[in-house]
């Protein structure tokens, strides 16, 4: 396959074949062997039939537009809190340092579960208000972020669920108020600028890496860009694209499902390279509760193969990855108003 990059050293990169979990299928026993053999392969699936109407999909990646097109000092007023709400500008996020020169050539906005101020969970480094654009200015913009997050948690417990069973569980093992009960779970809106990423010279959409949490599902437009690793110790590495489809999420695996299943299941090292396109996709992290503790689960563990990670809070292991990856938020000082 041709690929759109336009630099020769990567021109024949493979386009991946994932699983398709179709979760309006009643054979619940066929999509947790595929889901399974996926998750065991490279951690990646599409995900079809997941309730969400493609128009309410177009009107999410419109709307997000909508804002994206704004004026940078318009949307500075709006970054990103000390909680993870609001704008992240292009470079302000750095996900592999040793191969990238600058941070990521994209922007975002990042939609957590809507706290109020006066809820005593609002303490928490997840928890909090959202930063939303003045009423008025983007309308039905709130609505719309608002009913995505609904929706698509509601897509996320749907995967879970077979996620569980695929891992010997109980159906209800991620349904619990310590799980995703009360998730932290993130929306967030992405715009790749049209600018052609450069591998040799460390110029990426996205740098190299896996996600934190249980699952993420992404959305995209039917730009390329994303690619992904099955192995990361390969020298060199191979990368493969993973193809846009219509009317599905691409769903992968975080690293805490990766400790919670003692690396059984696979977090898997991915990337966004530009293709002189400009590129929208739609992420949404999906983290059980903050007090959750992550720890091997017991269908993972015998005496040969015993956990290889310590316990850890949801909360503090989340912090530690945002922290690593995101520049101080003081460096924006001069921006403010
Ligand atoms: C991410 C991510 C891929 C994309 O935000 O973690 O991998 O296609 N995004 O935007
Ligand atoms: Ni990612």
């Amino acid at each position: 396959m041709e690929t759109p990059n336009q630099n020769g050293a990567e021109a024949h990169i493979k386009v991946s074949t994932l699983n398709c979990i179709d979760l309006s299928n009643p054979d619940i026993h066929q999509s947790v062997s595929l889901l399974k053999q996926a998750c065991l392969d490279c951690g990646f699936f599409y995900v079809v039939n997941h309730g969400i109407s493609q128009e309410f999909m177009e009107e999410v990646f419109a709307q997000s537009k909508n804002f994206f097109r704004w004026p940078l000092n318009e949307k500075m007023k709006l970054l990103r809190n000390e909680k993870h709400r609001g704008y992240t500008p292009v470079l302000d996020e750095l996900l592999d340092p040793d191969n990238q020169v600058h941070g990521d050539y994209k922007e975002g906005y990042y939609i957590g579960v809507e706290a109020p101020e006066d809820d005593p969970d609002s303490e928490k480094p997840f928890y909090g208000p959202n930063v939303w654009p003045a009423d008025g200015v983007l309308p039905g913009w709130r609505q719309t972020m608002e009913k995505f997050h609904h929706e698509a948690l509601e897509v996320a417990k749907a995967i879970a669920r077979v996620i569980a069973l695929a891992l010997d569980l109980e159906v209800d093992f991620f349904d619990k108020p310590e799980m995703l009960g009360k998730p932290i779970a993130t929306l967030r809106l992405l715009h790749y600028e049209g600018q052609i990423s450069d591998p040799s010279k460390g110029i990426y959409g996205a740098g190299a890496h896996s996600d934190y949490g249980l699952i993420t599902l992404l959305a995209t437009d039917d730009v390329m860009g994303l690619q992904i690793c099955k192995d990361k110790d390969a020298k060199p590495q191979k990368w493969e694209y993973v193809a846009p489809i219509k009317g599905a999420f691409i769903v992968n695996l975080g690293d805490m499902l990766e400790r919670w299943s003692n690396c059984i299941f696979k977090s898997t090292l991915h990337r966004v390279l530009g293709n002189g396109q400009e590129r929208y996709s739609v992420a949404y992290f999906v983290e059980p509760s903050h007090d959750c503790l992550v720890e091997c689960l017991p269908t993972c563990k015998s005496e040969e193969n015993p956990p290889k990670f310590p316990p850890i809070r949801c909360g503090t292991y989340l912090s530690q990855r945002y922290r690593d990856t995101h520049a101080e938020l003081s460096v924006y000082n001069k921006h403010q108003t």
